[in-house]
């Protein structure tokens, strides 16, 4: 099946039309003429705009795998098969680190003032585009619609960002210990990234790398997860449309380990970006040691999510719903642990799963949807797996706990109360739409639960105590900590990690440090006329 038959089967499905033409195969695109009113404006809107790319983008070009190899991108609220894309290796990667390094040396040297404008032309093209790169990414990676352009606006922001901060890339004067010298720092961008990006924001993990990475006049070559490469392929058309030169932005996908490899062993590849789990992060950082590589890492995380009694209960609950369900709990910074205070504890469960109880799941075109499935069936079967774990160890079930009737990869959003810390759920990070809610008794008892992991990415604590508020967020192991506040995650912030959750920030002015070099330049004899 075609992506156009698959644009249009879901375009269909979401505006309401019946459409008797799912069942139709056809080796060729469709004609817009056979789409359906609504379902043809969806289809039409993304061919007229170029986003329907399913060819990788190497030097400006777009190409196939050079064996002609594909894989399958798939639907994953249908498991319809959306296009293919190449499958491609170290051969084509090459390629691109070479189109990348031959890029590097004009786009280095473009004014920072003309780097910030092609950004800030590819963010109005990002978002004159919002709704079509928003349907794509409900299509590909499931997320509800509304979210998915949520997405697109959150991750066009890092391009509009970091468009800004291309014009503030400042030096240093030092002063000079001896009179005849002048000390001099400079900044300048590292070379060829590697961007290596994960399936649970097909656009926004991207933006947040390549706009920064742009910014400063570095060249990438993105990988972005196989999963969801369209988003990806769409967003590197729109950067071409925005005048960024061929070579600056280039996409390759397919075997995972071999483009990972060969990001790694080349020299001309001076930086690798990587936002995944932490067994991969590891790896890329004990590869990148060979050609002594600058790494970030955004890893996983195990955020705790702390609701004190003295907490506002409704906005406990509401920002515990954000911090535990956006993207059906897929995300780093999605709450883990929910750990609620004794004296609050059965209210707050009580009120929770009620709020948890209103979701609507389904397919994310689906109007009033706010869960869709999971990204796929391995990621059923470990919050199946770590629900079990649960259960036989004594939580209750109070929502949930199993499939939902939808089938597919569809989970029901789960509460689970009475979980305790040496189960899995609350070691390793479930990714799923699961609630475990854990109980405490002292502020120590609960810094002590938080901090007892090797992740230290995102922690959430709800308190109406400004002299708290300070005190947990100060003792908090993590690099991100929201008070009061379930959606911390803005283009403004530097976010990342400690401890094994990563190396680096991402987003904010700390955001441009990632992609620069610093040298020191020394004029002497600087006395003599
Ligand atoms: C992630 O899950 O890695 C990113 C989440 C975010 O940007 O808020």
């Amino acid at each position: 099946m075609t992506l156009m038959m698959a644009s249009r089967m879901v375009a269909a499905r979401s505006f309401g039309v019946v459409s008797h033409l799912s069942s139709m195969q056809s080796p060729t695109p469709l004609s817009v003429r056979q789409l359906s009113m609504d379902a043809k404006g969806f289809a039409s809107r993304l061919v007229d705009a170029g986003l329907l790319r399913s060819q990788a983008l190497i030097g400006g070009k777009w190409s196939d795998a050079y064996d002609g190899k594909t894989i399958e991108v798939h639907n994953p609220a249908t498991g319809d098969v959306i296009t293919t894309v190449p499958c491609m290796g170290q051969n084509e990667t090459n390629d691109a680190i070479s189109a990348a390094y031959n890029a590097f040396s004009s786009w280095s040297k473009v004014t920072s003032v003309e780097r910030s404008k092609c950004l800030r032309k590819w963010y109005d093209l990002l978002i004159s585009h919002k709704e079509e790169l928003g349907q794509l990414i409900t299509l590909e990676q499931g997320k509800p619609l509304q979210e998915a352009m949520g997405e697109v606006t959150y991750g066009a922001g890092f391009i509009e960002f970091f468009a800004e901060e291309a014009k503030r890339v400042y030096g240093d004067i030092i002063p000079s210990p001896l009179a005849d010298r002048r000390l001099l720092v400079l900044k300048q961008p590292v070379g060829v990234v590697g961007a290596i990006t994960p399936w649970n924001f097909p656009l926004a993990m991207i933006t947040r790398k390549v706009g920064p990475a742009l910014a400063c006049g570095c060249t990438v070559v993105i990988k972005p997860s196989e999963l969801t490469p369209l988003t990806a392929l769409a967003a590197a058309e729109l950067a071409l449309q925005a005048g960024i030169p061929p070579g600056v932005v280039n996409v390759v996908m397919g075997n995972a380990s071999a483009i990972g490899d060969a990001l790694l062993a080349s020299p001309q590849v001076r930086k690798i970006t990587f936002t995944g789990s932490t067994a991969v992060g590891k790896k890329l950082m004990a590869g990148a040691a060979g050609t002594v590589k600058k790494v970030s890492l955004e890893l996983g995380g195990n955020a705790p999510c702390i609701v004190f009694d003295d907490a506002d209960l409704d906005v406990a609950v509401k920002g515990t719903l954000g911090a535990k369900f956006r993207n059906t709990g897929q995300t780093c910074v999605c709450a883990n642990r929910i750990m609620v205070q004794e004296g609050i504890y059965e209210k707050f469960v009580d009120a929770f799963s009620k709020a948890v109880q209103k979701f609507q799941v389904g397919h994310g075109f689906s109007e009033g949807v706010t869960q869709g499935p999971l990204i796929n069936e391995a990621a059923v079967q470990k919050v199946e797996s770590f629900v079990k774990d649960a259960t036989s160890k004594g939580a209750k079930v109070v929502l949930g706990a199993k499939r939902h009737s939808l089938g597919m990869t569809f989970y029901e959003p789960t509460v689970l109360s009475d979980v305790k810390s040496d189960m899995i759920i609350a070691r390793e990070e479930v990714f799923g739409p699961v609630a475990p809610v854990l109980r405490f008794k002292t502020e120590d008892d609960a810094l002590r639960m938080a901090n007892d992991t090797n992740a230290g990415l995102a922690a959430y604590i709800f308190t109406n105590s400004v002299q708290r508020s300070w005190r947990v967020a100060e003792a908090l192991e993590y690099g991100l900590v929201g008070v009061n506040e379930g959606l911390i995650s803005t283009e403004v912030a530097p976010f990342g990690g400690v401890k094994q959750s990563g190396l680096g920030r991402e987003g904010s002015k700390y955001g441009m440090d990632e992609y620069l070099e610093i040298k020191y330049v020394c004029l002497g004899n600087m006395n003599s006329k």
